[in-house]
């Protein structure tokens, strides 16, 4: 075959489609081909399905192109190899006379443009696929998935991972691609530690983040919340508070500069030592609008000097307080409540909330076993203790089933052993000791100043209600009254019993 090539052909030019024919070429070309009919074939997927799929997106925007490009490139190598075979100089002589040699370069240029132009297209498409929500959220799917989940609750479902944990510019775009490399090789090779540790270390300072779209100088105010309790006992005895949260604080030029913002204050800052998970805070330093310092320490065991000035001191943020912005791993106490009220279980079932709580919050090994157990065990309990309420109300007991089962799915992760517990949330005290890692009373200066925990520096509760009677209510604001008698609320902490958990 070749050497019929020659001897046919003239002396001239060796006939390129014969020098193509050899095993290099004709196999670069055939993977060349197939694969660029399947990254058109994606690309139309991709184009035309109302969900970008992960997978859609790694075969189309990253292997395929992958083949394409080594396709390519095995032509001329073939060629190159061919030539020498034949005993020809391995590089054509170029012969901008010949009229034949310059269409076929005008043909190879033309096709290297358009290439290079597609391939840009394509890799800007890859830039962006490798940036979407599914490519963070869904491929590593077991590794995500909780994090996506309650992403998918929260405020910010329609906020891009990267908007948060990439932000704009090349460094963090690059510094962020390192990084998921090594998580594509965890994921791979199973080495990822469950759950994903949290706090997450290198996480981009917010301002470059949160504040391009929150603009810290326009809090002010305060927020109204009205928050729904239900209790333990057989009537689901509800309780509800009414509180004022002072949000304010951003900016003196805007408004009164107090209130909760105030930490992040431009003019103010606030900086930490804690433990790992940033929930046991040894040491804070303060430095006012007038750049006057205020150190505090814990009452019963500051740290040394010399232990200060070794530890790393944390600069105080938005995600400081807001580190469930997104990832909100709700407690099972809380998200009973939620559904009681919105009449998602009914509250006339005796003992609904303890009911609930006690089944949600088993030890369970996968998320299959704990649906099979509540499935089970919910309607097992009225069968037992209320047979005729288990009889006239079997569908509010099924709807109350499926209800559990989706909060049990959207809040605890077996797999990854991920719960409530795992992740705490530091707005607030109630269920985490959140901002009472600091205003518990407890740290002072030397001088004596008391990070506060005055009831009144954050809220104000306009009432409280109790089986929907008023138990306490005032515009100017009434003083907490705790349901049981437990002595002097300033001297506890309200997650010692609160735990999220039955009680
Ligand atoms: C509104 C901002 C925001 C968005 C959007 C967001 N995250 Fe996060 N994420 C955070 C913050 C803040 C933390 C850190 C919590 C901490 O350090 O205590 C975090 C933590 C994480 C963690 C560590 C484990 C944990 O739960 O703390 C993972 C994994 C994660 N995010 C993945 C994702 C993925 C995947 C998406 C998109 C599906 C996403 N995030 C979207 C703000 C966000
Ligand atoms: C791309 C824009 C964007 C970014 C970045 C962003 N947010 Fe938001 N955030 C929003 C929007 C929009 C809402 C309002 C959502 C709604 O009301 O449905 C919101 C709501 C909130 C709320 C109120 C939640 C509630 O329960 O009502 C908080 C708190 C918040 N964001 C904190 C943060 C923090 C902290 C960060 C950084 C880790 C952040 N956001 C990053 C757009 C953003
Ligand atoms: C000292 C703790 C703390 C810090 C720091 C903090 N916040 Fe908040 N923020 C709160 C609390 C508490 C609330 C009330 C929310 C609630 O009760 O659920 C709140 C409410 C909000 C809201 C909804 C409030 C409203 O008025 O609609 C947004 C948005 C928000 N914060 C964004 C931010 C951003 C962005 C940053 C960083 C620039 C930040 N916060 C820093 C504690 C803090
Ligand atoms: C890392 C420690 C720390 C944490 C956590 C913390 N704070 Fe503070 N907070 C401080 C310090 C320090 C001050 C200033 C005390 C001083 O020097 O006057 C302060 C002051 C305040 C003030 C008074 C501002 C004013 O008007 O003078 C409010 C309100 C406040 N914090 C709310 C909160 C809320 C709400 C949380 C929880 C979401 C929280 N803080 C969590 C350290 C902390
Ligand atoms: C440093 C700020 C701060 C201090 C001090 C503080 N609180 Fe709160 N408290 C909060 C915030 C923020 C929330 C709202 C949390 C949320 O959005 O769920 C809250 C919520 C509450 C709630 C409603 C909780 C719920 O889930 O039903 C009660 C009750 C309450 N506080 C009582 C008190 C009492 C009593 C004290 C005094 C011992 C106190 N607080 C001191 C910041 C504070
Ligand atoms: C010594 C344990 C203990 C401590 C500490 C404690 N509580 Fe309670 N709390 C209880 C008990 C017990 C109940 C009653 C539960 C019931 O009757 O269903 C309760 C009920 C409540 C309720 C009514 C909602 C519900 O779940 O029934 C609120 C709100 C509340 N506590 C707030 C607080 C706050 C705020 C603090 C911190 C200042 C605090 N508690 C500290 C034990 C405690």
């Amino acid at each position: 075959m070749a050497d019929e090539g020659v001897n046919e052909s003239n002396v001239e030019a060796p006939d390129k489609k014969r020098l193509m024919r050899n095993p290099i070429s004709l196999i670069g070309m055939a993977m060349a081909i197939v694969a660029a009919a399947n990254i058109l074939f994606l690309f139309l997927i991709d184009v035309m399905s109302a969900h970008p799929n992960a997978y859609v997106g790694i075969l189309g925007y990253m292997i395929m192109p992958g083949f394409l490009v080594t396709g390519l490139l095995m032509i001329p190598i073939g060629m190159f190899w061919e030539r020498r075979r034949q005993g020809q100089p391995s590089l054509p002589t170029l012969d901008f006379n010949s009229p034949a040699q310059r269409s076929s370069m005008a043909f190879v240029l033309s096709f290297v443009v358009v290439f290079l132009m597609l391939s840009a297209a394509g890799s800007y498409r890859a830039y962006e696929f490798t940036d979407s929500v599914q490519f963070c959220g869904e491929l590593c799917h077991t590794v995500m998935h909780p994090e996506f989940t309650a992403y998918q609750q929260s405020p910010h479902a329609r906020v891009a991972c990267v908007e948060c944990h990439v932000g704009s510019g090349a460094s963090w775009y690059v510094k962020s691609k390192m990084s998921g490399l090594r998580q594509v090789y965890a994921a791979t090779f199973n080495t990822f530690p469950r759950p994903i540790p949290s706090p997450v270390k290198n996480l981009r300072p917010a301002a470059q983040t949160c504040e391009q779209c929150h603009w810290p100088s326009k809090f002010w105010g305060a927020q109204l919340k009205t928050i729904n309790h239900f209790g333990y006992d057989e009537k689901n005895t509800q309780r509800t508070i009414n509180v004022l949260v002072k949000t304010g604080g951003g900016d003196a030029n805007n408004g009164q500069a107090t209130g909760i913002h105030w930490h992040m204050n431009i003019a103010n800052k606030i900086s930490y030592i804690s433990d790992e998970k940033r929930q046991n805070i040894t040491y804070v330093k303060a430095v006012g609008r007038d750049g006057e310092v205020t150190e505090y320490f814990p009452k019963d065991a500051p740290p040394s000097a010399d232990q200060i000035a070794k530890s790393e001191k944390r600069t105080m943020d938005c995600v400081d307080c807001h580190n469930r912005p997104s990832h909100i791993y709700t407690p099972p106490d809380r998200s009973v409540d939620n559904a009681l009220i919105s009449g998602r279980i009914d509250v006339s079932l005796p003992y609904a909330k303890q009911q609930a709580v006690t089944v949600l919050t088993k030890d369970y090994k996968t998320t299959d076993e704990a649906l099979k157990t509540i499935a089970a065990e919910f309607p097992k309990y009225y069968a037992t203790t209320y047979p005729q309420i288990a009889q006239h109300k079997s569908q509010q007991i099924n709807t109350a089933v499926t209800e559990l089962q989706r909060i049990f799915k959207t809040t605890t992760f077996p797999e990854m052993k991920l719960d409530w517990k795992t992740h705490p949330n530091n707005i607030g005290h109630f269920y985490y000791s959140g901002c009472f890692r600091c205003h518990d009373g407890n740290h002072v200066s030397k001088t004596g100043k008391v990070i506060s925990k005055d009831c009144t520096i954050c809220h104000t509760i306009l009432s409280q209600d109790e089986g929907g009677v008023q138990m306490a209510g005032a515009a100017s604001g009434v003083a907490f009254k705790h349901p049981v008698d437990i002595g002097d609320l300033s001297q506890v902490n309200c997650s010692d019993c609160h735990t999220g958990g039955p009680q």
